[in-house]
């Protein structure tokens, strides 16, 4: 993956003056600095960053100079990264299964908060790390409202939660809980029945826990007519935290990853053919920046300018849209309304691509060649 040196006005300028044939991820750090500070405005508790959404290191200077002060990390690479990007700040270790020389390394590298969601981590983590660390019991529920259920991998039952809990505290930990309600949660209400849950699950194991992490997952926008409000989330973790706990109330961290970065990246793919007037086929696909459209549906902020620059304005026309590779996976779900005057060598932009997008993008079929470019702005 390349990176441009110099900074430009907006996508356009850049396009019309490369003609790119790679796609082209186009960075606002003015955008990502914005959402940050949202946070840190709106959020009852510590902002932390999931690295793992994008773990581009001029996101992470561009959010540490934002003061996003806590990451959260999930292997010793991103903390490693961490370390050198933003010295000095918190790093919660939260993938819940590691093996005995990552947790090792990461006491030795300043770690002192881990989540858990089984006795046999707990053990591992009573081994390595020192007393006095805080120890944060992952929990889930069936809950609907995100993208896709993290459930299936991570979190302890309610009753297992309560056990777990118990038994950090009586090693000496400072006990606190973690959850996290999915991918791009639309539903406020998930966290509702977490943080009421979290607190029925410290009351049955009779532990004041210390902090409550309320996990990622807060949406980004993704359809043109459903701008998430995130200031409502932020207001109902607040009331429902103080109405669950009561004087025992926890302070809270919470750890978006989507929610932080999603909006400061825009994708430009070039349209490489349009198959006798039907399928469109472009420049990356789910190979590529568009891997997570599949399993979390498609974004429909896309914006399609000629070789010129000049924007594309006809009607809508329901397209299938394929990828470059020789594969017939490589295809986005449904089909996208594109403008009917659409055509070859054009530019498709789609906004609001910061997150699981150049983290998992592959070199599948030789594909997946990407440049970054810095822009001021990333509409226009
Ligand atoms: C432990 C943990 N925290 C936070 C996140 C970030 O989630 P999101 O990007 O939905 O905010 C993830 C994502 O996988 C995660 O596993």
């Amino acid at each position: 993956m390349g990176l441009s040196k110099t900074i430009f006005a907006n996508p356009t300028e850049y396009l019309v003056r490369e003609q790119p044939e790679d796609p082209v991820l186009f960075f606002a750090p003015m955008v990502l600095q914005a959402t940050a500070r949202r946070f840190l405005r709106g959020f009852p508790g510590l902002v932390t960053y999931a690295v793992k959404s994008n773990p581009d290191e001029m996101v992470v200077a561009n959010l540490a100079a934002a003061g996003i002060r806590g990451y959260d990390v999930a292997s010793i690479f991103e903390i490693d990264l961490i370390r050198r990007v933003a010295p000095g700040a918190a790093m919660h270790y939260n993938n819940p299964v590691r093996s005995r020389s990552e947790i090792a390394r990461a006491v030795e590298l300043g770690v002192r908060s881990f989540s858990v969601d089984s006795h046999s981590e707990l053990a591992k983590l009573q081994d390595l790390v020192p007393a006095g660390a805080e120890i944060a019991v992952r929990f889930k529920l069936p809950v609907n409202g995100a993208a896709y259920n993290f459930g299936a991998k991570f979190g302890a039952t309610a009753e297992k939660a309560t056990e777990l809990l118990r038994a950090a505290r009586d090693m000496g930990f400072v006990a606190s809980l973690t959850f996290h309600p999915g991918t791009q949660c639309v539903d406020p209400m998930a966290w509702d029945s977490y943080i009421r849950t979290a607190a029925q699950i410290a009351t049955d194991a009779g532990v004041e826990i210390a902090r409550l992490n309320v996990g990622g997952g807060f949406p980004s926008h993704r359809l043109s007519d459903v701008n998430p409000e995130l200031e409502n989330i932020f207001g109902l973790i607040d009331r429902v935290t103080t109405e669950a706990f009561g004087d025992a109330r926890p302070a809270l961290v919470c750890e978006p990853g989507r929610g932080l970065v999603a909006e400061s990246f825009s994708l430009a793919t070039q349209v490489r053919a349009i198959r006798d007037d039907e399928h469109v086929f472009l420049n990356d696909g789910v190979y590529g920046g568009l891997a997570e459209l599949p399993l979390i549906g498609i974004i429909d902020r896309v914006e399609v300018r000629d070789p010129a620059g000049a924007r594309r304005n006809a009607p809508g026309r329901a397209r299938i849209v394929f990828g470059p590779t020789c594969d017939s996976v490589d295809r986005l779900p449904g089909e996208l309304a594109l403008p009917g005057d659409m055509a070859e060598g054009d530019f498709v932009m789609f906004h609001g691509l910061g997150a699981y997008s150049t983290a998992t993008v592959t070199r599948f079929n030789g594909f997946g060649n990407f440049q970054i470019v810095t822009v001021m702005a990333l509409h226009g």
